[in-house]
């Protein structure tokens, strides 16, 4: 029996072992352990990579959320509309600014939130609309756009999932106001340890993440606002950057290994998503959608193939977010789609017969259409 797991670093690490090591030692002979030279490279790296003017780079992509609805002026009596189906981090960032997070349902056929119900449920304290890239795969940026702009709204891009991922040719991150990038270690683009960075073309909006990550400086101890310590550690952008350079080759092999899964599993019994026109994804998990999905996973584990569940609780339901006052059955669509979600392995060393003996298996469970 093959045995596939659902991630893994090792192999990367081994690969790029050297230049990651000396790239350590940089930092560690010039003693710049937070913020300091490599990050500041990292950062124009990023931007160009985003093909934005600016990349502030950051702790987490938590923070990163953060800072980018500070910026856009959110805070206590605003709310924010999203998607309940993302991670924790997206509706925690809006609840640290003192807003109201209000979900809307997803479109079942790409996950990502459905631009027809923003536009309803839009109030006068509605400060911003705050898409995730789901997966990797960009949402509607056009129809989102259009009533952000329509309403005077900003638009914030959740890219954690999403790096070098395009909508109409233009990488997602700052096609809106701005965006917010996580290099948590599983990641496309995975620092050695937590990081994050605000993408944005906006200058203001540049100048504000920029002091409130250092305690709201600007100049060094003087102090404008009261900031935070959201600042990335100098190891972290060093790895990065050594990453960066490779980032293409791995997503080109990511597109490759989706596009296999696609043709393997094409009479099988699950559901996949719909590639939008527009969108080019950074094809950061794959995800199948399957009824009795835990009995499919445990029988998957059988074959000695790990998955994984993203997510399994949509966010409305979730214990932490209970104040917010949403039931079972508000976001059905959401509902449905985290009961059947699966993602399978998924990471560019993977071979190609791990993916057809995960396709074959995933065939002999699930069944034929
Ligand atoms: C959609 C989404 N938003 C936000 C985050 C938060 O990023 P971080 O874990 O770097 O704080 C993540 C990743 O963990 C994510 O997947």
């Amino acid at each position: 029996m093959m045995t596939v797991p659902y991630f893994d670093l090792k192999t990367q690490y081994a690969s790029m072992r050297e230049e990651i090591l000396a790239a350590l030692d940089r930092v560690c002979t010039n003693t710049a352990f937070c913020l300091g030279d490599e990050v500041a490279q990292f950062e124009k790296e990023f931007a160009a990579y985003c093909e934005a003017k600016h990349c502030i780079a950051l702790n987490s992509g938590t923070s990163a959320l953060h800072l980018a609805l500070l910026a856009a002026g959110v805070g206590p009596n605003g709310e924010v509309i999203t998607s309940p189906n993302t991670f924790i981090a997206t509706a925690g960032a809006i609840a640290y600014t003192g807003a109201k997070t209000v979900f809307v349902d997803i479109d079942p056929a790409t996950a990502n939130l459905d631009p027809r119900l923003v536009e309803r449920a839009i109030t006068p304290r509605t400060k911003a609309i705050l898409p995730i890239h789901l997966y990797g795969r960009p949402a509607d940026m056009d129809a989102l756009k259009r009533i952000a702009q329509a309403h005077k709204l900003a638009l914030i891009e959740d890219a954690c999932q999403a790096h070098g991922a395009r909508y109409r040719g233009r990488r997602v991150g700052a096609i809106g106001d701005s965006g917010a990038f996580s290099f948590y270690p599983s990641k496309n683009l995975g620092a050695y340890g937590e990081g994050g960075a605000v993408i944005t073309n906006d200058d203001r909006i540049a100048e504000y993440c920029r002091a409130a990550r250092s305690h709201g400086e600007s100049r060094r101890y003087f102090h404008d606002f009261i900031g935070y310590n959201y600042r990335m550690e100098g190891f972290q952008g060093a790895v990065l950057r050594v990453k960066l350079r490779r980032l293409d080759e791995w997503s080109a092999r990511r597109k490759s290994l989706a596009a296999r899964y696609h043709r393997r599993l094409s009479s099988a019994r699950v559901e996949l998503l719909r590639d939008d026109p527009q969108g080019e994804s950074a094809h950061h998990l794959f995800v199948v959608y399957v009824e009795n999905r835990d009995t499919v996973r445990h029988q998957l584990e059988e074959h000695g193939i790990g998955t994984a569940i993203h997510y399994p609780r949509p966010l409305h339901l979730q214990k932490a977010l209970a104040p917010l006052g949403y039931r079972a059955g508000d976001f059905p669509l959401t509902e449905r789609a985290c009961e059947r979600v699966l993602a399978l392995p998924f990471f560019p060393e993977m071979s190609e017969e791990q993916v057809d003996y995960v396709a074959e298996s995933l065939m002999e469970i699930a069944g034929k259409r």
